[in-house]
This record gives structure tokens, C-alpha cells and sequence, in this order.
């Protein structure tokens, strides 16, 4: 039979996509094999325009946000004060109104090796109006700094709303170009999901930790605006014996603080929160979750207690991804995906976002569960009760793109490509969100990669293609 014109035409654009996206089919999905015109990116140097501190004397400087609540009614601000305590006191007020109210904070100091923190302050702002602006001030006399955020409308079902997703972000040009991409978006996120690697502060010698201050300068352009949903990575643990620091996690914690009690967890590396129609649970691949252990017996209660009625999108985040299929960090997540798996699938997790890996990928999916030892039933198979499985780990830090990739590319795996960029998770309503991926290198606006996700409770209709 000749083909119709519409079927050329089909044909054509087919063509011209595949030839536009020069990519490799293989058994698998797509391996993007984008050229981008590159250069390894260095740290940008101390004396940077985005590590400026702010003028005026002690003037608070790396003010970033979280929430402060399980339901969103709260925020907790954070800033640092370099040359005395100075006060630990936001003053916030609604867009609209005079009234102007106060909410009384704490500080905190520590030490690693040879270098001593400023004054940290942490203030938890509760019980705020919801899906409305507010204004807010940290500092004293002259050298108050004022900023906004705006609160998420109450949680239920079919609110929608959009979350930026950034990983690895580090502190290079490239990440200064991520961050400037993610904030001129049109899209908008309105919440950042941030999947672990804040400051690669780390990679210097003796962890010099005035590379945690010059990060957090560099990220409270977004970060006090909108609330960074926190999730730690392996660049958090800090952990230098040979130097004396064996509390893991210390600057991280010291700095990045997060409501953890508001969903009854013992530790600020794992808990949850509820956010419009979404109730978002951080994993922490640094900590123990064998069977008993804290962790494990938090996220055995956390998973059953989600109301997916109330909240109908359940989305996880956590560092090191379960798949991936990069060279890089091969295989790292598989004593969590022993434990985790079969929760995502029992309670039909929509998507994970996991970092690590400093490049993208997107897998359909799949689950594999069946294995018990013995009878060999150990491959990944189509499962629709199993979450999207994004790594996003492609924020721009010091150690450079994740380019090799295990060939030939596994079914599993629906797009990867090593650039640098972010992603945006645009929730419509109870049953339908929009995920796209921006790289660096394209206009604001372009998406590299973008799939319609079906909530996995309401919606009944598979989003990606089954596997052969
Ligand atoms: C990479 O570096 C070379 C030499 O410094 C420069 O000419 C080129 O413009 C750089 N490319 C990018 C994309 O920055
Ligand atoms: C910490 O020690 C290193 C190495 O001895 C030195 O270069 C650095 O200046 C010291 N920093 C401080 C704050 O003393
Ligand atoms: C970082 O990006 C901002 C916004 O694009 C720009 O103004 C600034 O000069 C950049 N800084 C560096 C060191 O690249
Ligand atoms: C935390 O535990 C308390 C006491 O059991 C319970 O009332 C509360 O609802 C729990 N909070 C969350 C967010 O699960
Ligand atoms: C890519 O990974 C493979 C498998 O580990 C290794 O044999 C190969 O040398 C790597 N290639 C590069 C360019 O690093
Ligand atoms: C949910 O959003 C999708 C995408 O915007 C739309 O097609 C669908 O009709 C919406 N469903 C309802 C019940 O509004
Ligand atoms: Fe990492």
C-alpha cells in the first residue's frame, strides 16, 4: 500500500529528530551524543562577583531558606553573621499588611581543623498563612538585609505546583551557569529539590571549609528566595580522621538544618515533608538502612503512613542513584536498592531523583524484586508499579561531567547524556506532571529531555514504553 502523505511526513520528521539529536538507538533508549563545546571548569576563584560578602559591618551573608514544617506553614531562615553574634531575630511581615512580627532564632559556631565558622543562625518561622508572600529581615542597625519568599497554597490533591531539580551543584562556572539557567527559566520552580553535593568544599586541602562559606554566598541568590529541600551527599560527610574530624556531617549539619522532627525522624539526614500535592521523603545513602537499623524503621512507617488522596504525588530523593547506567559510580546504590526497591514499588513511588552521577539520566519503568537468592530471577523487568528513576547529578561541580557509559546502553534506561544542566517537575494535578531537563548549553527555555509522568495512583495509563 503507498504510504499516505501524512505518513511521509511522520517519516520525515522522524528522520530529521534522529538527525537533529545525532543519537545512538540502542537495545536500550536514547544516548544523547550531544556536542557541546566544553572546557573542564575550575572552582570560580575566592574573589569572585558571586562570592562578594555583603557590605556593611557583620552584615548576614549566605541567607538560604528550607521549610520549617511538615505542611509547608513554616520556614526555617539560616544566615551568617562573620564578625559578632549580632542578633538571631527575622523580622517578616505578609505582602499587604503592616503588621510586622518576630521570630526568635539561636546561633551556633564549630570548628574544623584550623577553621572556625562564623555565627550560624537558624530561625524557624511556623504557623504562616498559606500561598502567601512575605518579607523578611535578618540583621542589625544599618546593616539589615531584607528578602521574600512566598509560601506554598495548602497541601491537597490537586494543587499544582512546580519544583526546580539540581544536583551536585558545586561551585565552578558551570554550576554559576546552572544556577543562572535555573533562575531565568521560564518555567519557573518554586522549590528546589536538592539532591545532594552542595559545596565540594571537600575537595581542598583539609576540607578548607571557607569554601562552604563562599558557596553559600554563591547560592543565596535563589536559596533566600525559595526553600532548598535537602538531601546530604557523600560531599557532605566531612569525614578526615587524618586531620582529626570524625563527626561526620558536621559542617553540613551545623549550616544546613532541616525540620526533621516535623515528621518524627531522629536524624536530619533522613524525614519527609508535605509540599501542595506532593509528599517528598529524603533518603540518606550515607547512613545505615539494613533492616532495624534507624533509618530502615523511619522509612518502614514513612512509606505506609503517605495518604495518597491527600497528597497524590510520592516523590523520593536521595544521592547515590539505583540505576544508572554511567561508568562513574557503577553499581553504588545497590545495597539501597536491596533494602528500597520493593517500597518503591509496594507504595508506588512516582519518581526518584537521585545526583552523583554528574550527568542525566531518565529510566522507564522497571523493578527488579523478584530475586530470593535462589532462583535466579535477578533482571530488571517492566513494572507500572515502579517510579521514573531520574539521575540528575549534572549541577556543574569541580570533578567534572560523567561521559563514560556502560554500553550497550541496558533497556532500562530511556535517555542519558553527560551535560551539565537541571530539571523542573511541573505538577498539574492529582494525575498528571510534566518533568522536563534544561541544559547549559541551550536557550532558557529548550528542553533536552521532558516526559509526561501519570501519578501512579491515580492515573491508570502507563507514560513510557514497555519493555521488549
Ligand atoms: C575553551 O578554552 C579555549 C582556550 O582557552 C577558548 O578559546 C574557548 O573559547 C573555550 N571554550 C569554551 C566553551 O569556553
Ligand atoms: C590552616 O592550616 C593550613 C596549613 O597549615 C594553612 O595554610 C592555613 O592558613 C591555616 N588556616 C588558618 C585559618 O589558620
Ligand atoms: C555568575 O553568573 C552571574 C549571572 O549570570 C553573572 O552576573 C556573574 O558575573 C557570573 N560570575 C562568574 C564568576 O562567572
Ligand atoms: C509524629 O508522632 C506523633 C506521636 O505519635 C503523631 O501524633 C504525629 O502525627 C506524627 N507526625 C507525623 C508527621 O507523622
Ligand atoms: C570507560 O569505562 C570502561 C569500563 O570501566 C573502561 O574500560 C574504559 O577505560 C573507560 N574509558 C575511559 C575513557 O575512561
Ligand atoms: C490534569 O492535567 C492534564 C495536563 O494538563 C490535563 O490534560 C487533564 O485534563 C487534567 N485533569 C483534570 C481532571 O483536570
Ligand atoms: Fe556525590
Amino acid at each position: 500500500m503507498e504510504l499516505t502523505w501524512k505518513r511521509k511526513l511522520e517519516w520525515l520528521v522522524m528522520v530529521g529528530f534522529l538527525y537533529i539529536i545525532n543519537a545512538n538507538v540502542s537495545e536500550g533508549g536514547i544516548t544523547s551524543s550531544f556536542l557541546r563545546s566544553y572546557n573542564y571548569s575550575r572552582d570560580m576563584p575566592l574573589d569572585s562577583d558571586v562570592f562578594r560578602v555583603p557590605p556593611g559591618y557583620n552584615a548576614p551573608q549566605q541567607v538560604h531558606l528550607t521549610q520549617g514544617d511538615h505542611l509547608g506553614k513554616g520556614v526555617i531562615v539560616s544566615w551568617i553573621t562573620q564578625d559578632e553574634p549580632g542578633s538571631s531575630t527575622v523580622v517578616y511581615w505578609a505582602q499587604h499588611s503592616q503588621l510586622k512580627l518576630q521570630a526568635h532564632g539561636f546561633f551556633l559556631t564549630y570548628n574544623y581543623y584550623n577553621y572556625t565558622s562564623g555565627y550560624i543562625h537558624h530561625c524557624t518561622i511556623e504557623n504562616l498563612k498559606f500561598d502567601t508572600k512575605y518579607f523578611y529581615e535578618v540583621g542589625i542597625g544599618l546593616t539589615t538585609r531584607r528578602f521574600w519568599f512566598k509560601t506554598p497554597p495548602p497541601v491537597g490533591p490537586d494543587v499544582p505546583y512546580t519544583f526546580g531539580v539540581i544536583g551536585d551543584l558545586g561551585q565552578t562556572y558551570d554550576s554559576n551557569i546552572t544556577l543562572t539557567h535555573y533562575e531565568k527559566n521560564p518555567a519557573k520552580g518554586e522549590t528546589v529539590l536538592f539532591v545532594g553535593d552542595l559545596s565540594y568544599a571537600d575537595a581542598y586541602t583539609f576540607h578548607d571549609n571557607r569554601r562552604w562559606d563562599t558557596w553559600g554566598r554563591f547560592a543565596e541568590r535563589v536559596a533566600a528566595y525559595q526553600p532548598w529541600i535537602w538531601t546530604a551527599g557523600n560531599h557532605e560527610i566531612d569525614f578526615a580522621p587524618e586531620i582529626g574530624e570524625t563527626r561526620p556531617f558536621k559542617p553540613y549539619t551545623a549550616r544546613y538544618p532541616v525540620s526533621f522532627q516535623a515528621s518524627n525522624s531522629t536524624s536530619p539526614l533522613w524525614y519527609s515533608i508535605k509540599r501542595a500535592s506532593a509528599y517528598i521523603i529524603v533518603v540518606s545513602t550515607y547512613s545505615a538502612v539494613g533492616k532495624y537499623t534507624p533509618q530502615y524503621k523511619w522509612l518502614e512507617n514513612e512509606f505506609a503512613k503517605v495518604n495518597r488522596k491527600e497528597t497524590p504525588w510520592l516523590i523520593v530523593l536521595m544521592h547515590s542513584p539505583i540505576y544508572s547506567s554511567y561508568v562513574t559510580h557503577y553499581m553504588e546504590g545497590e545495597t539501597m536498592r536491596v533494602i528500597l526497591e520493593k517500597w518503591f514499588v509496594e507504595y508506588k513511588v512516582d519518581v526518584v531523583f537521585a545526583g552523583h552521577v554528574h550527568a542525566y539520566e531518565r529510566s522507564e519503568r522497571i523493578s527488579n524484586i523478584a530475586y530470593d537468592i535462589v532462583n535466579g530471577l535477578c533482571k530488571p523487568i517492566n513494572d507500572q508499579s515502579a517510579p521514573v528513576y531520574i539521575t540528575i547529578g549534572d549541577g556543574g561541580n569541580i570533578e567534572d561531567l560523567a561521559t563514560n557509559m556502560t554500553e550497550p546502553q541496558p533497556k532500562y534506561s530511556a535517555f542519558r547524556e553527560a551535560s551539565f544542566g537541571h530539571g523542573i517537575l511541573d505538577i498539574k494535578n492529582r494525575s498528571h506532571a510534566y518533568f522536563s531537563w534544561h541544559r547549559n548549553q541551550d536557550g532558557y527555555a529548550v528542553e533536552a529531555d521532558s516526559i509526561w509522568l501519570h501519578n501512579r495512583y491515580y492515573g491508570t495509563r502507563s507514560d513510557i514504553k514497555q519493555l521488549a
